[in-house]
């Protein structure tokens, strides 16, 4: 903690005279956005500190369907829609334009006797979650949750029209934070390409899938994964839990930064609603996945690099502490970060209505 709130000092202080430090009533030192480093027009944020979750969450009032499900029960082809490939978005990012977001794209899983949606942002403990309920496609258990598939029109027309009547859910992380997680682990899966800066990156999500989209349209791919899944990656995480109308599109959300207090919480109200048979869950969830810790714990070649460097040098870039991302010659990366997922700041750091 103590370092957490040295590395806000020092952001504070990199930042001097445009950013005023205040203190919240825990006498935590939070930094305060109204300040020269974020850009004009994005939506002013009360604070952010690293650690904290998100201030909407818990109980919203869920105004209609996710955006993107929606859009595709109505008919919309998914090649409008999405970042795959062959999709019109992908192949203008090609050939080297800037389109916007084609739509909210968002994974969702359900479970019918459940009467549960779970929308499945990436980087907010999703793979801890799926394996405290079960993933249909490996796990039998009656709670496990069944991935919605695009292409099948008859499932996503029956999601879209349980929303109202099920219980749907998300879990929120830390926008700078997730940032950080993303660039690291996205990263990973691309060791025989150029390397691509974080600096590069927080000016740029989609960076990484250029890079791999490029490699394999001259038939040198240098990803293990998919460029779509590069893409989809770095997306805003409001794009899961808004409507069209950018009005909640769940009941409940939980967050990373309190996954284990905020599970029990969802757990204890799903199992509150009248007519829904219990969920048999076991008490404590394991969170897997933690690739913040993981990867300083055991980092690639190319992060034993960056400590290495770090201990050589004190003062200079720590791969392993999340506040470096944002000060010195990286201060650009709160802006930037804070503009590429604005959707987040206006919808998760600006109370929501509560039911
Ligand atoms: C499409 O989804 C429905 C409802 O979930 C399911 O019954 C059907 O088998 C699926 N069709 C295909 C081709 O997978
Ligand atoms: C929803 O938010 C996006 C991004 O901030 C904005 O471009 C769009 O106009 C908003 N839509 C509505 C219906 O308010």
């Amino acid at each position: 903690m103590a370092h957490l709130l040295l590395a806000v000092v020092l952001l504070a202080a990199a930042l001097a005279g445009v950013c005023m430090l205040m203190a919240n009533p825990t006498s935590q030192l939070v930094w305060g956005l109204g300040c020269a480093a974020v850009q004009p027009g994005l939506p002013q944020l009360t604070a952010v500190d690293l650690a904290a979750g998100t201030p909407t969450h818990g109980h919203l009032v869920k105004r209609g369907p996710q955006s993107s499900l929606e859009a595709l029960a109505q008919g919309r082809n998914i090649l409008e829609l999405s970042y795959l490939p062959e999709g019109d978005w992908a192949t203008q990012r090609l050939a080297g334009s800037a389109p916007p977001f084609p739509s909210k794209w968002c994974a969702a899983m359900f479970n019918d006797k459940y009467r549960l949606i779970y929308v499945k942002c990436p980087k907010t403990a999703s793979t801890s979650l799926v394996d405290h309920f079960g993933d249909c496609t490996f796990d039998s258990r009656d709670t496990c949750l069944a991935f919605v598939r695009f292409d099948n029109a008859s499932e996503v027309q029956h999601v879209v029209s349980h929303w109202q009547d099920f219980f749907v859910f998300g879990f929120t992380r830390n926008v700078l934070a997730r940032a950080v997680s993303m660039y690291r682990y996205l990263a990973h899966f691309m060791p025989a390409c150029r390397r691509v800066a974080w600096d590069e990156f927080c000016a740029n999500p989609f960076v990484l899938g250029d890079v791999c989209r490029r490699a394999e349209s001259v038939n040198r791919p240098c990803c293990e994964t998919s460029p779509e899944h590069q893409y989809v990656h770095v997306l805003p995480q409001a794009h899961c839990f808004t409507t069209a109308n950018n009005e909640s599109a769940v009941d409940w959300l939980g967050r990373v930064e309190h996954f284990e207090t905020d599970l029990a919480a969802l757990v204890q109200l799903l199992n509150s609603r009248p007519g829904v048979p219990q969920l048999q869950l076991p008490a404590q969830a394991v969170k897997t996945n933690l690739e913040e810790q993981s990867l300083c714990q055991r980092p690639s070649r190319r992060h034993l690099v960056d400590a290495a460097t770090y201990t050589l040098a004190p003062g200079t870039f720590n791969p392993c502490d999340p506040a470096d991302y944002f000060r010195g010659a990286h201060a650009h990366c709160y802006g930037d970060v804070l503009q590429h997922f604005g959707e987040d700041v206006s919808f998760l750091y600006t109370r929501q209505p509560h039911p």
